[in-house]
């Protein structure tokens, strides 16, 4: 008999970081969650939705500002001593050997030395890094290095391993055996973990690692979705089952705002000058048009078919999906995609009218470059520079996220001729011809 206490639990959590201007921005709101004995759960969401929040307050790292956290029933105030974690970068101290960092922790707790060392030796066996106790960092292969990040956290007996995006920097097969040798661990009983939480941007390693799935929604950050997933493991990707789930959770991934909206019974927030642009580049909006319009797709295909004959990761993928709808030029659901009769058009348009409609898209559907142009308008010799925009974007996300937003919609901008950017001075400025022929701004 199972315990029925979860191994962590969430209630109502809710936390808000401090932007630039002052004012708080809720990043994670209403977040109900439970980690429960003998399962492994896997959370996608947008970059951005607060996953790596939620995890570091699961790991006793930084404190909700309201709600419940409970660890085996009790209240969670500080870093615990079961729950352990692994980050995507590793971080390893780069001069210490592989058996040193892997003690470190151990060292920490005041653990002897002997013991430090035959916990340290253990874990490295069960992880595959025999014979590399002696080796530095920068020695080993991305993979091996995980390997030392996991031997980090698993030295330290945990029941509750979190996960933050641990394969995503890997390359795809060194990923998919580190991702198998963890799930071989898992069933082996040869570690004490009783609960895994993987965060991941790869739908597939979720269908094929998780026994549910959970959806994050941005903005703030909640649990929008529940999939159970029951099927055991090792799991076949090419199974009808794995097959039909992998689709389910596309579909549920690329929900416009509107259908979450319906689903939700929420108010459908409209696209504000505050909203992250996805992380799409033209050319890859371009390929994946001319992908859909052409044989066998022809104007429309299902999400993962799309998926494998692009050969791009979810990562690269949601977003362009995203910057595609948001302009209109496709229309998602259920799963599938469909080029609009304006993406149709788009792809079979020479270059000059792409960047017309592409500008004419932007200045429509995406408040930011709008408000740009507008302002550039404004000024007698039509330039400005990139800081006042990064300030109005800062007072919605961090400052990372703006500059990264800004370079999104100056690359767009650009492309659209809506405005243009010296790259040397940050100034943006009307094109060169915008004073004979002005676009239509609403
Ligand atoms: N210390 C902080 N101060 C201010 N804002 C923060 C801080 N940490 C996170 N944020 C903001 O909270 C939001 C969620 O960040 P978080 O890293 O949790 O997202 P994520 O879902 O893990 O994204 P990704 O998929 O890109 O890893 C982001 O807008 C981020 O800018
Ligand atoms: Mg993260």
């Amino acid at each position: 008999m199972k315990n029925v206490t979860p191994l962590i639990e969430l209630k109502a959590v809710g936390k808000s970081f401090r932007t630039a201007d002052g004012t708080d921005r809720a990043v994670l709101e209403g977040v109900d969650f439970a980690l429960r004995e003998g399962e492994i759960v896997a959370l996608l969401g947008k970059s951005g939705s607060g996953k790596s929040t939620l995890l570091r307050i699961l790991a006793g790292l930084i404190a909700a500002d309201h709600g419940q956290v409970h660890y085996r029933g009790q209240p969670l105030y500080g870093p615990a001593r079961g729950i352990a974690m692994v980050f995507q970068s590793f971080a390893l101290f780069p001069w210490l050997t592989v058996q040193q960092n892997v003690e470190l922790g151990l060292e920490a707790q005041g653990v002897a030395r002997a013991e430090r060392n035959l916990r340290a030796a253990a874990v490295i066996d069960l992880i595959g890094l025999a014979g590399f106790e002696g080796a530095l960092p920068r020695e080993l292969s991305g993979g091996m290095r995980q390997r030392v990040g996991i031997a980090r956290a698993l030295v330290m007996n945990p029941d509750v391993m979190l996960m933050d995006e641990a394969f995503s920097a890997l390359d795809v097969l060194t990923g998919e055996t580190l991702r198998n040798d963890m799930l071989e661990l898992w069933d082996s009983g040869k570690t004490p973990i009783k609960g895994l939480l993987v965060v991941s941007h790869n739908i597939e390693e979720a269908v094929l690692m998780a026994d549910r799935i959970l959806i994050f929604s941005s903005d703030p950050g909640r649990v929008r979705v529940e999939i159970p997933v029951h099927l055991p493991r090792p799991r076949n990707v090419d199974s009808m089952e794995v097959r039909g789930l992998i689709d389910e959770v596309y579909a549920q991934m690329t929900l416009s705002p509107a259908d979450i909206a319906a689903l939700t019974a929420g108010e459908v927030v409209p696209v504000h000058l505050g909203y992250r642009l996805p992380d799409a580049e033209v050319s890859q909006m371009e390929g994946l048009l001319e992908m859909l319009a052409a044989a066998p797709f022809s104007g429309h295909a299902d999400l993962p078919q799309l998926a494998e004959e692009s050969e791009l990761s979810d990562e690269e993928l949601l977003p362009v999906y995203e910057a595609l709808r948001l302009l209109e030029l496709v229309h998602i659901a259920q799963g599938d995609i469909t080029l609009t009769a304006l993406g149709q058009h788009y792809s079979h348009a020479d270059q000059a009218l792409r960047r017309d409609i592409f500008g004419q898209q932007l200045l429509q559907h995406v408040p930011l470059a709008a408000e740009i142009r507008h302002s550039l308008e404004q000024e007698a010799d039509g330039e400005l520079g990139e800081e006042p925009f990064l300030r109005r974007l800062e007072e919605f996300m961090k400052e990372e996220e703006a500059e990264r937003v800004l370079k999104v919609a100056i690359e767009w901008g650009r492309y659209g001729e809506v405005f243009e950017y010296d790259f040397h001075t940050g100034m943006l400025k009307l094109p060169e011809d915008a004073a004979e022929q002005p676009k239509a701004v609403n």
